[in-house]
Parts: C-alpha cells; structure tokens; sequence
C-alpha cells in the first residue's frame, strides 16, 4: 500500500461503477415489474447494504458469472414484510432513499445502521416525508437511526426542501411514485439526478429539474420496466487520481469511463477555473448518463473560491479539492459547504486537522475551509473518523510529501465502503513512469 512520496505517476486506469447509481439500480429494479441486469455495479461495502434491504424484503438480486447484476423485480406493491430490522450499514443513501419506499408500502419495517449513520441526520427525510403523510418515528430526541417506518397513505401536491441533497429528493421522489396525485418537488439549487434519468429510462412519468429551475414533478403508480444498465465509472472515485495526476510532478493520468453527469462533474468546473489541464475524450452516453475518458497533467494550479450551488454538484470531493488547494497559488476559500460536517464524518474537522498536521495551512470555518498554497507537505498521523473519503484523500496527499516517511493512517480499511481496490489500483499507476 502506497503511502509516500512517489516521482511521478503515469498510465490509464478504469475506476468502479458509480455508487449513487448503482444503489439506484437496485431499487429502481426491484420496484419494476420483470429482470433488471445491472453491468459495472459497484460491489462496495454501502451497495451491498442496499442489496440486502431488499434481500430482506423478498427480492431476489444475483451475481451471474460474468460479474453482472440480476434484480427480479417484484413490482412497486411487491415487496415483502422483513422479518428483522433492515440493515444500512454505514450508507447514507441507503438510509435515506429507502426511506420514501418504506413509508408508503403495507407493512412496517426498522431500519438501523452502524455507529456512523446512526448520529446523522434524519430529520431531513422526516419531516418532508411527514408532510405527505408519512409515518416515520425515531425513538431519539436526535431524530436519528432507528426509525420505525409504519404505513401511511402518501399525499401528492407540492413540497420544498431545506437542503439541496439528492438523498432528500430521491426519498420523495420514490415516495410521489406511491402518491394519491402527482408530486411536485422544490430543491434550492439542483442536486444529482440519477433517480430521476433512471425511473425515466424504466418508464416513470417525471419531469427533472434543471440548473435553472430546481423543480421535479413525478406522477404516481406508473409501471416500470426492467432494462439493462450499464453503470459508469464513479467520478467521485476518479476524482482521487485526478487530485494525483495534478499535484504529483511530471504526472500523466487517463481516467477511462467516468460518468460525467453535469449535477456530479463540478470538480471539473472548479479545476479548470484553477488552471488544470483535463481534458475529456470519447464523449458518449450509458443508459442516459453522459460518460467521458478523462485526461490529466501536472498543472501550476492557481486558488479559486468553491462556493453556492456548485456545492450540491461536488460535495464529496471537497476533501480532496482541500488536499489539490494546499498545492495552488494563492488563497481557496471553501463556503456554503456545512453539509460536510454531518457526512460520514465532520469532513471539515477531519481535512483540516490532517492537513495542518502535515504541514498545510487551512483553517476551518463553520462551512468550509480556508486554504494558502501553496506549501509543502510531510508525513504525519492521521484520523480519518474511519471516513473512506477522509482515508483516500490522504492517500492523494502522501504522494507529494517532502519526506521519505509514509503517512500514517489510522484506518485504511474504511476504503471498502465506496472504492475496495483504492489501493491495488493506485498502487498498479505508480509502476508507470511518464516518459520524458
Ligand atoms: C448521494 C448524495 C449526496 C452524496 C452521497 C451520495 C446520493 O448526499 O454526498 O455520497 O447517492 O444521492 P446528499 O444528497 O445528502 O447531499
């Protein structure tokens, strides 16, 4: 496992399927009436959590041999009373989504989750949910895991929400599908739309929102139809040899097969305002997303402000955004990020003391962080908050340290939740060396 300052770094690489859809593909195919056969699933720690909620409730989900993904649909009124609490691991989006599944079917259902998810926030799916009739209780003054999801009749009409959080919107969206009259969903600034490009492409009746008018609208009860899914490369998970091919000297790096998503692609807005040289080949579409080959180089990269509704578009990639400022010119100035003090950790407590104990100077904000670059960075012990972002984003910042010491990392393992092969793939570039 590398994790010291390397020379250089050069060669092209494939990352695994993208998270959000490959949770989406899992629900969206077992509320639909015949197979789904999902290619590129992301077989990570948080997917299998939703893979087992729906084991839980009768649906059966396979790996075939070739690797790939079958859901047998159930239908939306299929589903089936589990008999313990469903399980959601450390995942976030399992909680949440499902929760809009789970208020509107005939039975209740618990659902918990481990140390991590359960100090998050569910308010913000409770009280939307709630509003359409919603019956969700958490035995906590909090108003975290566990929730007892009992049924209700679920209300169309019009709703707005707090938070721009795709998490949120999906919650409701699954719910309007179970609606007595369309439903009608504000968000301040738009969020990632795989739910809604999905349940559209599986025959859904839904309008999404644009940048320019945050608004969907989902009629209820609709038939959907199994389909094939290719998911693409998760640009979250690129997004860590990005940061490396930029700040690493001398560095090359082709990212094949990356989803690029205009409401997921906000890293590459924000890096080409900084100067990076990316460039994007082999533009197509997968299944209705937009997909990408992603080119990087070593770049003199310049300080930028990451600020408003970008956030939403590049709100797990903000730690390592943190680590790529330490390396510009000038003064990044990271706000309007408060949501990343209720992820899987207080990513802003988490970035900023790893970092300033590398050397780096950052200063914590309530809703972001403040970056002067650049300066150099040495090894040091890590906390990570058993944070697989936190873990890879240091991962991408030992490589340019100014020492031979590897930087220690408390917990490696965390990786598992979002990119199992972090590792065994970064450590397949380092045997490329560009050629000069
Ligand atoms: C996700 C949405 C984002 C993101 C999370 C995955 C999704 O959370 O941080 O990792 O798949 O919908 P929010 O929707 O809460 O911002």
């Amino acid at each position: 496992m590398k994790l010291s300052k390397v020379r250089a770094l050069s060669g092209t690489i494939k990352v695994p399927g993208d998270k959000s859809i490959s949770h989406r593909s899992i629900m969206v195919g077992a509320l639909s009436e015949n197979d789904t056969k999902v290619l590129g699933f992301l077989k990570s720690d948080d997917c299998m959590s939703t893979i087992n909620c729906f084991r839980k409730m009768g649906v059966s989900i396979t790996e075939n041999d070739d690797g790939n993904i079958t859901i047998r649909g159930v239908g939306l009124d299929g589903l089936k009373a589990p008999d313990s609490p469903l399980d959601c691991g450390n995942s976030g989006t399992t909680a949440r989504i499902i929760s809009g599944i789970l208020c509107a079917q005939e039975f209740s259902s618990t659902l918990k989750g481990d140390s991590s998810l359960s100090k998050r926030p569910m308010r913000r799916i409770i009280d939307p949910l709630s509003k359409l009739g919603a019956k969700i209780t958490s035995y906590n003054a909090k108003e975290t895991l566990p929730l007892v999801i009992s049924p209700s009749e679920i209300s169309g009409g019009e709703i707005s929400t707090d938070v721009s959080s795709a998490q949120v919107k999906s919650a409701l969206i699954f719910a309007g599908l179970y609606a007595n009259s369309a439903l009608t969903i504000h968000e301040p600034s738009l969020s990632r739309n795989h739910t809604e490009l999905m349940l559209k492409a599986f025959g859904a009746d839904i309008t999404p929102g644009t940048f320019e008018n945050p608004t969907t609208i989902v009629h209820p009860a609709p038939v959907l139809h199994g389909r094939y899914i290719t998911v693409p490369g998760d640009i979250s998970s690129a997004a860590y040899f990005i940061g490396a091919g930029l700040i690493v000297p001398d560095s090359e790096i082709t990212i094949k097969n990356v989803g690029i998503n205009p409401t997921r692609a906000g890293i590459l807005t924000v890096l080409k305002n900084m100067n990076a040289s990316i460039s994007l080949d082999n533009l197509h579409d997968e299944s209705g997303e937009a997909v990408a080959d992603i080119t990087v180089k070593t770049s003199a990269l310049k300080a930028t402000e990451i600020s408003g509704n970008i956030i939403p578009l590049l709100i797990d990639e903000l730690p390592l955004l943190a680590v790529i400022a330490t390396q510009a010119e000038g003064q990044t100035i990271i706000k309007d990020a408060s949501e990343l003090r209720v992820k899987e950790s207080d990513r802003i407590e988490y970035m900023c003391n790893g970092l300033r104990a590398m050397g780096a100077d950052i200063t914590p904000t309530e809703d972001g962080m403040m970056i002067n670059g650049p300066t150099p960075l040495h090894s040091a012990f890590i906390k990570t908050g058993s944070d697989h972002r936190i873990a890879m984003s240091f991962a991408i910042a030992s490589l340019i340290m100014d020492d031979v010491k590897p930087l220690a990392i408390d917990d490696t393992s965390c990786v598992s939740i979002s990119y199992p092969d972090f590792f065994r793939d970064l450590d397949m570039l380092d045997v490329d060396y560009p050629k000069r």
